[in-house]
């Protein structure tokens, strides 16, 4: 069983992040085993260990912490724990739960063993945190009954459950919390080979005919993320099905991605703009995320969980201590005339 509490949304169609209209299609997509999970084989190998570990002693999952960039399969993954170790799946994300209540009741609704997960764990405000903390440990929560002197504490016992808890950005946990999980997994990006075998399994799924060379052209932009590949398949679908016989060729999918504006690497206009602006406007960098930020009206945040892990994968992005800079391949990629501008040694990439 699986609940949802919410779903985001966000527009750009090569944007990691759930959209609404994702929703159906990913849960028709979502792999329910290990086994027929694409990719992450470290994350998988120990996974399965962890599992066939906990199943054998009759115990739940030790509390596991995933982060990495957004749409990579963190739910997906909690999904399939829950679904390997046969009990029930709580989805919530960190910003639904704003009261401690609301905590409580999420705990204390929970059976023997279920999976708890909090997307976007790094967003709980202190005070659901500190409910957290004890019932992580040592399975209680501690209620505080009334105002003032006579207010008092209650101690409550709690079932058995795994906390998963997932973000894009480990380094806001607070030390207390990441300290309590006791399998900590970090997502990567996924190579195009693999993208090519998930929108394979995902044409197949949905009756969609897709050549080797077509699914392995939406790959190839869909800047290492599972969502964005899923999701540019259904896209390029409607283009097949308009344009052509419906099959989603080489050519087909080249056509409706650069309508897309997505290019050969999966770059889209943020992409391009984030890069040009460095280029353009600070001579190459280093210049600040928050200065990037500003003049492009992005927030600071998108460029730095979205733009920046996918540009910095393709070597187009340098961070340095004094800001970011544009490499010679992203001037390259551009087609503009390397600059000297920028001092940085880590240029000459
Ligand atoms: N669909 C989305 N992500 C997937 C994955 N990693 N493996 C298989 N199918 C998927």
């Amino acid at each position: 069983m699986i609940e949802t509490e919410e779903m985001e949304f966000a527009p750009r169609v090569i944007s990691p992040e759930s959209t609404v209209d994702d929703g159906d299609i990913e849960v028709t997509l979502r792999p329910q085993t290990l086994s027929e999970y694409i990719g992450q084989e470290k994350v998988k190998e120990n996974l399965a260990i962890y599992i066939e570990a906990a199943k054998r002693r009759n115990e739940p999952l030790d509390h596991v912490l995933l982060y990495g960039p957004p749409g990579l399969g963190k739910t997906t993954l909690s999904a399939i724990i829950a679904h390997e170790m046969g009990v029930n799946l709580r989805i919530t994300t960190g910003p639904a739960i704003e009261k401690p209540g609301d905590l409580v009741s999420l705990l204390t609704s929970l059976s023997e063993r279920d999976v708890l997960f909090i997307d976007e764990i790094h967003r709980l405000s202190r005070a659901v945190e500190e409910i957290l903390y004890p019932a992580l440990e040592d399975r209680v929560i501690d209620i505080i009954i009334g105002k003032g002197p006579s207010a008092r504490s209650i101690r409550m016992d709690l079932k058995p459950f795994t906390l998963i808890g997932a973000t894009t950005r480990a380094g806001q946990l607070s030390a207390p919390l990441r300290d309590r999980f006791g399998v900590i997994q970090r997502l990567e990006l996924y190579s195009q080979e693999q993208l090519t075998d998930i929108i394979r399994r995902s044409s197949m799924i949905l009756s969609i005919p897709c050549t080797a060379d077509g699914a392995a052209e939406i790959a190839g932009r869909a800047r290492g993320t599972p969502r964005i590949a899923n999701r540019l398949l259904k896209r390029v679908r409607d283009f097949a099905d308009v344009m052509g016989n419906g099959e989603i060729t080489q050519d087909i999918a080249k056509i409706a991605l650069n309508r897309l504006e997505i290019d050969a690497l999966g770059l889209d206009n943020i992409d391009r703009r984030l890069l040009m602006m460095i280029i353009k406007g600070y001579g190459g960098g280093p210049v600040g995320l928050e200065t990037l930020a500003a003049a492009l009206g992005e927030e600071a945040v998108t460029l730095e969980d979205v733009c920046e892990p996918f540009l910095m994968q393709l070597g187009f992005l340098a961070r340095t201590p004094r800001g970011r800079c544009a490499t010679r391949l992203a001037y390259e990629h551009l087609g503009i005339k390397t600059a000297d501008s920028c001092d940085d040694g880590q240029l000459s990439l």
